[in-house]
Order: C-alpha cells, then structure tokens, then sequence
C-alpha cells in the first residue's frame, strides 16, 4: 500500500518509524490518515522481523492536533458513529502490534492526537508537548478512545477532569499524572526515542512479545486469570531459542545473540 498522509520507514534494522504528515493541518487526523495507520499497523504486525515502532508527526509543532475539524463539521449522527468507530478499529489495530509501540510527542497533542498517543504503549513527549482532550470545546465528546484509555492510564478522577473541561497539560504535568513516560529536550526527542527503540530491540524478542501479550491482554483479566496467562508465555518463552541463548550467555559473561525464534 502507498501512503498519502503518512510515512512508513525503517530507520534501523527492526525498527519501525510512523510519522503522521499532515503539516499544513497540524497533522489532524481524517478518514484516510486513519485508514493508514490502520494499514500501518497491519503491516508491522505482519512483519516477524519488527522489532519496536516509534508514532510521531511531522514538524515541530503537533505531533497531532485532533481528529479533522473541517471533516467533521456537518456530520450526521451515523455519520459521527462511524467515523468514531473508524479510528476506534485503527488505534485497536495500533494497540495490538505485538511489539512495543511508542509515542514521540513534539507539540500539541489534542484529541484525536492525545487519544492517537495512549494507544501507544508508552509515550516520550518534549518539553513543549501540549496535552488535552478539548472535545467539548467543540461540542463532541473524545471519539477515538480517550473516555475509555485515559483513566485506564491515568484515573477517573484526573481523567474525566480532563475530557470535560478541555484543559491543556503541559509536558512535566503529563509526566507528574503518568500520561508521559520521560520527558526530553525537543531536540533530542529523535534520539531519546531510537535509544528506547535500540534497548528493546537489543532484548529478546519472543520475551518482549509476550511481555507486551501479558499486559496488554491481561488488562482485561481478573487477577488470577491474568496470572495464568503470565504462566503460559513464560512457558512460551522458556520453549524458545531466544531463553536458551540469553540464559547460556549470561552464564558465560558474553552478549546474547538473539535469534527471535
Ligand atoms: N482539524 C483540522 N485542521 C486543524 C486542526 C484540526 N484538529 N488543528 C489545526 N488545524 C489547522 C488549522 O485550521 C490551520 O489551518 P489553516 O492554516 O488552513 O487555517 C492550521 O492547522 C494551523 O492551525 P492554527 O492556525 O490553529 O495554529 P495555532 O498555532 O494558532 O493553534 C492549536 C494550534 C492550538 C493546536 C489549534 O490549531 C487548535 O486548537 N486545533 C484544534 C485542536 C482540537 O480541538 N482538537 C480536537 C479535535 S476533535 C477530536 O479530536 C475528536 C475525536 O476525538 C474524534
């Protein structure tokens, strides 16, 4: 598939980078940005060679300011669902990448763009990202997953403060409330998102697939349940080459080489 609003690279052997490049609208995401990163998201997965993806936007300013204004204006009410559930199915796609995805955050990160980040697994914003949930300044609620990720990541309390009074949150309170990961200097973001891109794809593969498994599935367990699913995959882990190489180079003081098989 070829992209028009977003781009697909590989900077490094097993990393992926998909940078929303939308620049003239701040990157707002409309129906084909999501459809793309839909597309984006079923490629990586499919890809048993990936290791790691960075999410980011064009510029220096957004990384994405919001679901497409101008798209939506005159929506009807089925018009509204779809498009909802539209980037619902993309950001679910995005989520279920079975390697860790993670967000750089380099500007304003509304709407769409916030709820675009916490369908990442975890985000490294700059000193000057910008935060929020400013729906109900238009008149909608959020649409792409926010009512539901948000207090998932960061409370209900802090979280429906957020979504119903549309206030900005700069980066060192987004980090404060657990939204943010680290925050950086804007002009190190790049280099501070390939080195925690570098440290995972340098970590057993099959450990840091089922390491994701385990959360991400076991998010939606009861206690015990997400516990026996813990059990499987590191059995899983334990059948694989990848163990058997990083437990044998530990025991002699040299490097795993690890295989991902
Ligand atoms: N949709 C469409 N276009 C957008 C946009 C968006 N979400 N955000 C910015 N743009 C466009 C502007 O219309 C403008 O285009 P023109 O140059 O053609 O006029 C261009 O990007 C630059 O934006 P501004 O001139 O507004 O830049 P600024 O520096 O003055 O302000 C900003 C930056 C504070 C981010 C401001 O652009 C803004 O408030 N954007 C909207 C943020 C927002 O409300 N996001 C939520 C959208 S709703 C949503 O996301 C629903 C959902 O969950 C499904």
């Amino acid at each position: 598939m070829s992209y028009k609003n977003i781009l697909l690279e590989q900077p490094e052997a097993g990393i992926y980078l998909l940078t929303v490049n939308r620049p003239k609208a701040l990157n707002a995401l409309n129906s084909a940005t999501l459809d793309e990163i839909g597309a984006a998201a079923e490629l990586i997965t499919r890809d048993s060679t990936a290791r790691v993806a960075l999410v980011t936007g064009t510029g220096d300013k957004a990384f994405v300011a919001g679901a497409d204004i101008a798209e939506m204006q005159n929506f009807t009410q089925e018009e509204g669902a779809a498009f909802s559930a539209r980037g619902s199915r993309a950001f679910a796609r995005l989520e279920a990448v079975p390697v860790p995805v993670i967000a750089l955050v380099n500007g304003y990160c509304l709407g769409g763009g916030c709820e675009l980040a916490l369908a990442c697994d975890w985000i490294i914003a700059t000193d000057r990202a910008v935060f929020g949930q400013p729906e109900v300044t238009l008149g909608v609620c959020a649409g792409f997953g926010a009512t539901q990720r948000l207090p998932r990541k960061i409370g209900p309390s802090r979280a429906l403060e957020l979504l119903t009074t549309g206030r900005q949150v700069k980066a060192e309170e987004a980090l404060s409330i657990g939204l943010a990961s680290a925050v950086v200097p804007a002009d190190e973001l790049m280099q501070k998102g390939l080195e925690a891109a570098r440290s995972v794809a340098s970590k057993g593969p099959v450990a840091v697939r089922c390491s994701k498994e385990a959360v991400r599935r076991g998010a939606d367990m009861e206690l015990a349940a997400g516990l026996a699913l813990e059990s499987e995959l590191f059995g899983r882990c334990c059948a694989s080459a990848d163990q058997k190489e990083g437990m044998a180079a530990f025991l002699q003081k040299r490097r795993a080489n690890f295989s991902g098989k």
